[in-house]
């Protein structure tokens, strides 16, 4: 399938590694211009020159800003003046009960998780409507909808994500630029194998019966049954912001192997 992404102009937040990292490499692999970000000029740069060493003709650049800090949007505006597609994957966690998550942990939480998301599309935005075309793509999560209980403040954001993408297309009605949302399940970054490595020492156990495990004791309700692979959270990415997915617009698309009940 020839996804029609050659020469677009792609930002990624949170994207020097993880599925911010594998969707910036699939948009590489696409012919697409991709300006990927992370908290450090260091990070920054690695990951460049990893993405040059995976696709050698690769166009990509990076800004160095983090977004617990609202001010770090101003990053963005000095170094950007335009893109076509706007992916909003930056997140971050804590899995921690709600009566020990302190108000600073929900601040930040919503600081990177959502304000960074609002910042981002209201500069982007109006510039994909003058331009009438643009895709933006909000990462949001299965615990949007299944709110594990050691995570309520970050599935909060999730889903805060959910209605900020759903009222933002609904101001694209008649043109070619489409806004959706996507809920990847449990996926394999280097913060997940990091995880099984640090169980797996712990309970003198291999990795792979604590993965096992997970979907056994935890993530009871997922039809796969294993952790996804970033790149197939890429792949449902790359193909929201082609050109092709043009009749979806306001959708909240899962990519999280069955775990959320229902048939929508
Ligand atoms: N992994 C999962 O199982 C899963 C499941 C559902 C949804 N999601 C969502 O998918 C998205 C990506 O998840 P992931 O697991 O790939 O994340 P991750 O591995 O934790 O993300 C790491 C990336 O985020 C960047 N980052 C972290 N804090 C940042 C900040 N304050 N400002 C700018 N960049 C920052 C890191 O950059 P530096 O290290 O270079 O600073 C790195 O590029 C998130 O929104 C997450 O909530 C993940």
């Amino acid at each position: 399938m020839e996804l029609q992404l050659t020469n677009k102009r792609v930002f990624i937040s949170g994207s020097t590694s993880g599925i911010g990292f594998a969707i910036a490499q699939g948009f590489l692999q696409e012919g697409a211009k991709v300006i990927i970000n992370g908290r450090s000029e260091d990070t920054v740069q690695e990951a460049i020159e990893k993405l040059k060493a995976l696709e050698p003709n690769a166009s990509v650049s990076g800004i160095a800003a983090d977004f617990r800090d609202a001010m770090a949007i101003h990053e963005i505006h000095k170094n950007i003046h335009q893109v076509d597609i706007l992916i909003n994957n930056v997140g971050i966690f804590s899995s921690k009960l709600f009566e020990e998550t302190t108000d600073t942990e929900w601040q930040e939480m919503f600081q990177v998780n959502v304000m960074s998301a609002v910042q981002l599309s209201r500069y982007f935005l109006p510039k994909m409507l003058d331009q009438n075309w643009g895709r933006i793509l909000f990462i949001s999560s299965e615990c949007a909808q299944l709110v594990p209980e050691d995570l309520i403040a970050y599935s909060t954001t999730k889903a805060a994500l959910l209605s900020l993408s759903r009222g933002l297309a609904q101001t694209t009605k008649g043109t070619q630029v489409t806004i959706n949302a996507l809920l990847p399940g449990s996926t394999l970054t280097e913060g997940a194998i990091a995880f099984l490595k640090d169980q797996a020492i712990q309970e003198d156990r291999s990795e792979e019966a604590v993965a096992e495990d997970f979907f056994k004791n935890t993530r009871t309700s997922s039809l796969l049954q294993r952790f996804a692979q970033p790149k197939e959270i890429a792949d449902m990415a790359l193909f929201l912001a082609s050109p092709l997915s043009a009749a979806t617009n306001g959708a909240a698309i899962k990519v999280d192997g069955g775990s959320v009940p229902g048939i929508l």
